[in-house]
């Protein structure tokens, strides 16, 4: 009896695994498929329709191609970064994946690990259309490396409207970081629990603000700062730009490290909390609110950085020997193109890498931003966003600021910043010009 269950059990087994063997054979992709693999981080809810916006276009051009996208939920890529560099350092790139303009491709350029795409840029005609603020950030060695599919600006507070009108706050009037302290503590003092939204699951967010201060001590600062040339720590604006950092994190959410970037941006969209920092993706999470601009919410620059504009721009590129290179440069044709960067975009909350994108196809806050864009004074490059400085500095900003966050202790953060500084100098190669 023992025996023949056995028997019966073998033989269930052998037909199961023989089922699925041959499963896989018929179901599994073959290795000549027709596909596109792309890797990215867009998974709220903006992000997501974005890129599929950005898909379709390519479908529409490209029908018997099938897109895979493999989304890393993180913001900012915190969590993507460590998911890529194995599959890219170990031969197994995808066709195209997400990456900041600026240094952050340079490991990859350094390593030998991209291709040069000089030659698509010839041919689609990008470089008469993309400014050369951005041309540069995806040179190396005077050839191109990657094409950008968008702008973001970085220094923006993002408000409620309903809140502030019946608070009578005017958000005009929010032109430096004491003012908006100011309108938090009235904001307080009327019940508003905590008027900044935060949500630093992600340290990055944090590191986004501080950021931002930063670049409100002044635009020659801010280029000491991405030239490597803070070091000190007892520097005075370095101290005080933590210092405001501290009396921001006064009035934010308890609960921040638990939350994500959308997370934080939904306070303000539901009106619980009043403000936040963050980068015009944050439009995006307005927009599937179906919330309106200049009616539900607003924005203004972050105080002290009027006339900046704080670039985080996203790129694709073309790594060495992937498995689907005549897609993979389709798909690079459809992120530099003006259709797809219009479809992207106006979801995205970005604006177009491209001066001859279609404006009437992007909303209100995104029409002021390809104004201001094109009126800025200085253009800076995000740290946070892997543009501006090397990633052997930018791998520890984000336990740097976790731990100020934790203690709040100024002159440890600044000791560790200028260190992180120090023990990259080497890696300080590009010198910027703001
Ligand atoms: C990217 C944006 C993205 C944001 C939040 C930034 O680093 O450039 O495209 O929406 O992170 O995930």
């Amino acid at each position: 009896m023992v025996k023949t269950i056995y028997a019966i059990t073998a033989a269930v087994l052998v037909t199961a695994l023989f089922v699925s063997a041959v499963a896989w054979v018929v179901l599994r992709p073959a290795p000549s498929a027709n596909v596109v693999e792309i890797y990215h981080w867009w998974t709220s809810g903006g992000e997501a329709k974005a890129i599929n916006a950005l898909v379709d276009v390519f479908k529409t051009k490209y029908p018997d191609v099938a897109v895979i996208q493999s989304p890393v939920a993180g913001g900012a890529g915190y969590v993507f970064q460590a998911v890529i560099k194995p599959l890219v350092l170990a031969g197994e790139a995808p066709d195209a994946f997400q990456m900041h303009a600026g240094y952050e491709g340079k490991p990859y350029f350094d390593g030998g690990y991209l291709d040069s795409i000089t030659n698509l840029w010839k041919d689609e005609g990008w470089e008469p259309v993309i400014p050369k603020v951005v041309r540069d950030m995806v040179t190396f060695d005077g050839n191109y490396y990657a094409v950008p599919v968008n702008i973001h600006r970085v220094n923006v507070v993002w408000y409620n409207k309903q809140v502030l009108t019946s608070n009578g706050i005017d958000p005009t009037t929010l032109t430096t970081w004491d003012a908006l302290f100011a309108a938090c503590s009235k904001l307080k003092a009327a019940g508003v629990a905590s008027p900044i939204a935060l949500g630093d699951s992600g340290a990055w967010t944090d590191t986004h603000v501080l950021e931002q201060i930063i670049a409100s001590e002044g635009i020659d600062f801010y280029q000491n700062w991405v030239n490597g040339k803070v070091t000190s720590a007892t520097d005075s604006k370095l101290l005080d730009a933590l210092t405001k950092f501290k009396t921001y994190l006064s009035y934010v959410n308890t609960d921040h490290s638990a939350l994500t970037w959308d997370q934080a941006i939904a306070k303000v969209i539901t009106g619980e909390a009043a403000f936040s920092v963050m980068g015009d993706w944050a439009n995006g999470e307005f927009l599937v609110a179906n919330k309106v601009y200049g009616t539900d919410y607003g924005t203004f620059a972050a105080p002290g950085t009027e006339g900046m504009y704080g670039l985080c721009i996203d790129c694709f590129q073309h790594p060495k020997g992937v498995k689907h290179p005549d897609n993979s440069l389709n798909w690079l044709k459809v992120v530099g193109s003006k259709e797809g960067q219009d479809a992207f975009n106006p979801i995205k909350g970005s604006i177009s890498a491209r001066t001859d994108s279609d404006t009437t196809k992007y909303g209100l806050y995104q029409k002021a931003a390809i104004a201001d864009f094109k009126a800025a004074t200085h253009m800076y490059p995000s740290v946070t966003h892997g543009s501006g400085a090397p990633t052997t500095f930018t791998a520890k900003l984000n336990d740097i600021m976790s731990a100020f966050v934790m203690n709040k202790d100024v002159s440890a953060a600044a000791t560790a910043l200028t260190d992180a500084t120090k023990a990259a100098s080497a890696d300080y190669t590009t010198v910027w010009s703001l």
